[in-house]
C-alpha cells in the first residue's frame, strides 16, 4: 500500500473516534487482582491466556479507549488506553495549549499539573493508560508533529516531559512516545532513519532516559518508523539493549498503531510486550511461534509479568471523578499555560496595548482571529465544550463596541481606510491542521515550507501599511520565517496554539493585564535554507550530530529569533555567576548561581539559562548545550540569587569504541544568560579524571 493510502486506511481505524459526545464511564466490576501477586498469576495463565494481554482487543475503541482483554478467570481487568499530548481524546475534555507551547513556559512545574490534570480527566473517562507524552526530538520545525512534542533541545524535552509524567502518573499510567528518531510524518511508517550511535545516544535518546530513570515512566510506545534497517517495533538494540536494559526499565513497551507492528517473533524477541489496537502478528500467531520454538516461553512470560505488575500498579491509583473534566480549575490552569508560553518576539513599544476608551477601537485582523486554533485533529485532538478564539477573548476585554473585526483574506479599500482610523491593529495569522500535524488522509502532514502563505504575508503587509500600529499573532506549532514581512510591523508573539481559553490568553497578554512568558523551544531560522535539508519523501534519510541552535552554531548561522529567546514587558540583568566549585568528578552536582534582577517598571518572568561545552575534545561536539534552566517571576525591582544544579554527567559523550558514556577531564565553559545567543556570563569548571 502506498503510503497515502496507509494514512488513509489509518485514518478509517484510529481516528474512527469522532470524540465529542460525552461518554460515561462505569468502572468495571472486579478490576482487582484479588490476593495473587504477579507470579502466582503467570503461574496460574495458560499460554492463550498470557498471549491474550500482549495485544489490543479491537481495532474499534470502546467509549473511546482502546483495551486490552480482561480475563475474567483470574481477575484480570486489562488494560484502557487513550491519547493523547494536549488533554484527553475522549468525548469532550479541556484542551490544553499543544506541548510546544508549554514547553515555551520553561517551567516543569506547570507542566507537571498540565500531566496531572489531563491524567485525572484520562482516569475520570476510565482511562487506565494516557497515550503521552510525545518527547521526540524536534529535529526540524516542518516537522508535522511538531506542536507534540517540547521543541528541539533533549534537556528542555527532557525536563518537560519528566515533569509531565509525574503528575499524569497520579492517576494513570503514561506512555512516551514515539521509542525512537521519529521526527518525519509523510513517511513514517517505513522511512529508514540512519544514525550513528553518538547520535542516538547523545540527541535523540536522553530524554527518553530521563522519562525512565527520574520520571518513573510506566509504558513506551515504539515509533513507526525503522532505525538503522529495522522497525523500531523489532529493534533489539533499541528494545532490548538500550531501554530495558542499558536503563532497566521496568514497564511495557507497546506498538504504535495499526502499521506499529510487522512480525511476531521479531518483534517479540526484541522486546516489544503489546500489538496495538489488535493481535494481528501477536494473537495466534504468536502462541504458534512459542510452539514452533521461534519464541521462547520466558520471552512472554517477561512481557506478561511487566505488563500485570503495571495493571497492578493502575488499579491502585484512585479512579477520578467526572466533575474534573472541564473543570474550572483546569480552564484557569489551560489559560495560565497558554499566557505563560506565549513568546514576544518583537516589540517596538507596541505593546501591550492601552484599552481602548471613547470612540477609539482596536482591529483585529484575519479569519483565524474568529477561529479557536487548537491544532492538530490526528491522534492529539482534544474537543472541548467550548473554547475561546481570539476575537471573542478581544470583545469580552474590551468591548464589542471597541473591536472592529476584519476577516480578510484580502482588504478592501473600506478596510484599509477604517484601519487608518483605529488604535492598534492585530493580525492573527498562522497555520491550522490543514497545513500541519499528523500525517492522516489528506491533511496535515509536515510542511512545506516554514513561511506563511503568500494570502497571510500580504494581509500583514497591507495592515502594516495602513494601521499606526500593527501587532501580529503567530498560531502554528513551531517555527515560522518571518523576514519577509518583520521589519515593517511594530509587534510579533508566538501564541502557538494556545488551547481552550487562548483567546482570554491572548486579551490578556495584549492588553497588559497579564504578561507574556513564554521562551522558544525552537530556534526561529532566519531562512530555511540555514537549516540542516528536511527530507519528508525519502525512506532513506541521515540523522546527523547537530540540528536546531547547535547547527546554526556550528555553521555560524543567525537565527531570526534565537532557541530560548522571548522578550517580556520588563527587562531583567543577569550578574555574578557563581560555581559552587571550579572543580568536580563524575558523579557530581555543579550548581550554578546567577543573580538576577527586574530592572524594568513591571513584574515579570526571567529563564536563567545555563549553556555548557569543553574547552575542547577528542569528538565533534556542538558549540553550546543546554544544561540547566530556572524560570524567576520577579516583582519590580526585585533581584534574586537563582540556583542551577547541572549533573556533570550529563556532559560525557557515547564513546562507540567502549560502547558507554565518557565524561571527559579537563575545562568545560558554562555560560550564563537568556538565550542561547545572548550569554553574558561565563565560568570555567575542571572535570578531574
Ligand atoms: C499515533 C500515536 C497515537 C496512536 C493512537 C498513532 O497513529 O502515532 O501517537 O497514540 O495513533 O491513537
Amino acid at each position: 500500500m502506498r503510503s497515502s493510502n496507509l494514512n488513509l486506511a489509518l485514518s478509517l481505524v484510529v481516528f474512527a473516534c469522532a470524540c465529542g459526545d460525552d461518554t460515561t464511564f462505569t468502572p468495571p466490576a472486579t478490576p482487582h487482582f484479588g490476593e495473587s501477586t504477579t507470579d502466582e498469576l503467570l503461574a496460574a495463565m495458560t499460554l492463550e491466556e498470557k498471549v491474550d494481554q500482549m495485544h489490543g482487543a479491537s481495532f474499534a475503541p470502546v467509549n473511546d479507549l482502546y483495551e486490552t482483554p480482561k480475563n475474567e478467570r483470574l481477575g484480570i481487568p486489562g488494560l484502557r488506553m487513550v491519547d493523547g499530548p494536549r488533554g484527553v481524546r475522549a468525548g469532550h475534555a479541556t484542551a490544553f495549549p499543544v506541548a510546544a507551547a508549554r514547553a515555551a513556559t520553561w517551567d516543569p512545574e506547570l507542566e507537571r499539573r498540565v500531566g496531572a490534570a489531563i491524567g485525572e480527566e484520562a482516569s475520570a473517562k476510565g482511562a487506565t493508560v494516557l497515550l503521552a507524552p510525545t518527547i521526540n526530538v524536534l529535529r526540524h520545525p516542518a516537522w508535522g508533529r511538531a506542536q507534540e512534542t517540547y521543541g528541539e533541545d533533549s534537556t528542555l524535552i527532557g525536563d518537560m516531559g519528566t515533569a509531565f509524567v509525574m503528575g499524569a502518573e497520579e492517576h494513570v499510567l503514561a506512555c512516551a512516545k514515539h521509542f525512537a528518531a521519529n521526527s518525519i510524518e509523510d513517511t513514517r511508517f517505513d522511512v529508514n532513519v540512519t544514525i550513528d550511535e553518538r547520535a542516538l545516544r547523545e540527541v535523540y535518546l536522553p530524554h527518553f532516559r530521563q522519562l525512565v530513570t527520574e520520571g518513573g515512566v510506566s509504558v513506551v510506545m515504539s515509533a513507526y518508523n525503522k532505525v538503522n534497517g529495522q522497525y523500531a517495533s523489532e529493534n533489539e538494540h533499541l528494545l532490548s539493549d538500550i531501554l530495558k536494559g542499558d536503563w532497566a526499565f521496568e514497564g511495557f513497551v507497546v506498538s504504535d498503531w495499526v502499521f506499529g507492528t510487522h512480525s511476531t517473533a521479531p518483534a517479540a524477541n526484541a522486546g516489544l510486550d503489546i500489538e496495538m489496537p489488535s493481535g494481528t502478528y501477536f494473537g495466534p500467531l504468536l502462541v504458534e511461534a512459542v510452539h514452533n520454538g521461534s519464541v521462547d516461553e520466558a520471552v512472554i512470560d517477561d512481557a506478561v509479568r511487566r505488563i500485570l505488575d503495571k495493571q497492578l500498579a493502575a488499579s491502585l491509583k484512585p479512579i477520578s471523578d467526572a466533575s474534573v473534566v472541564e473543570s474550572d480549575e483546569h480552564r484557569s490552569l489551560a489559560r495560565d499555560v497558554a499566557v505563560e508560553g506565549m513568546v514576544l518576539l518583537k516589540n517596538e513599544g507596541v505593546l501591550p496595548l492601552a484599552k481602548p476608551t471613547g470612540q477609539s477601537t482596536v482591529a483585529i485582523v484575519g479569519a483565524l482571529a474568529s477561529i479557536a486554533n487548537l491544532g492538530d485533529t490526528g491522534s492529539s485532538a482534544v474537543t472541548p465544550t467550548s473554547a475561546v478564539a481570539p476575537l471573542d477573548g478581544l470583545e469580552a476585554l474590551v468591548g464589542a463596541e471597541h473591536t472592529v473585526f476584519l476577516p480578510g483574506p484580502s482588504l478592501s479599500a473600506a478596510d484599509l481606510t477604517s484601519l487608518q482610523g483605529v488604535d492598534a491593529a492585530v493580525v492573527v495569522v498562522g497555520l491550522t491542521s490543514d497545513d500541519e500535524g499528523e500525517g492522516v488522509a489528506t491533511k496535515g502532514g509536515d510542511r512545506e515550507t516554514l513561511r506563511l502563505s503568500s494570502e497571510d504575508e500580504a494581509l500583514i503587509l497591507s495592515v502594516a501599511a495602513n494601521a499606526p500600529r500593527t501587532v501580529v499573532v503567530l498560531e502554528a506549532g513551531s517555527a515560522i520565517v518571518v523576514r519577509p514581512w518583520v521589519d515593517q510591523v511594530g509587534a510579533v508573539l508566538m501564541a502557538w496554539y494556545p488551547g481552550l481559553e487562548g483567546g482570554n490568553a491572548l486579551a490578556s497578554v495584549l492588553f497588559g493585564d497579564a504578561a507574556p512568558g513564554g521562551r522558544l523551544p525552537v530556534s526561529f531560522p532566519a531562512d530555511e535554507a540555514d537549516l540542516p535539508v528536511f527530507d519528508h519523501s525519502s525512506l532513506e534519510v541521515q540523522y546527523g550530530f547537530l540540528h536546531g541552535y547547535r547547527y546554526l552554531d556550528a555553521m555560524g548561522r543567525n537565527p531570526e529569533f534565537a532557541f530560548g529567546f522571548g522578550l517580556s514587558y520588563t527587562t531583567f540583568e543577569m550578574t555574578n555567576l557563581v560555581l559552587d566549585s571550579t572543580s568536580k568528578a563524575s558523579g557530581d552536582v555543579l550548581t550554578v548561581s546567577v543573580d538576577v534582577e527586574n530592572t524594568g517598571a513591571r513584574a515579570g518572568d526571567a529563564v536563567v539559562q545555563i549553556y555548557v561545552h569543553p574547552e575542547s575534545s577528542e569528538v565533534e561536539r556542538a558549540p553550546r548545550d543546554l544544561r540547566g534552566f530556572a524560570r524567576v517571576p520577579l516583582a519590580i525591582g526585585e533581584k534574586r540569587t537563582v540556583d542551577v544544579p547541572l549533573s556533570v554527567d550529563a556532559w560525557a559523550y557515547f564513546d562507540v569504541a567502549t560502547n558507554q558514556f565518557v565524561l571527559e577531564p579537563g575545562d568545560y565553559v558554562v555560560e550564563a544568560g537568556s538565550s542561547s545567543r545572548e550569554l553574558p556570563l561565563n565560568a570555567t569548571v575542571t572535570i578531574s579524571p
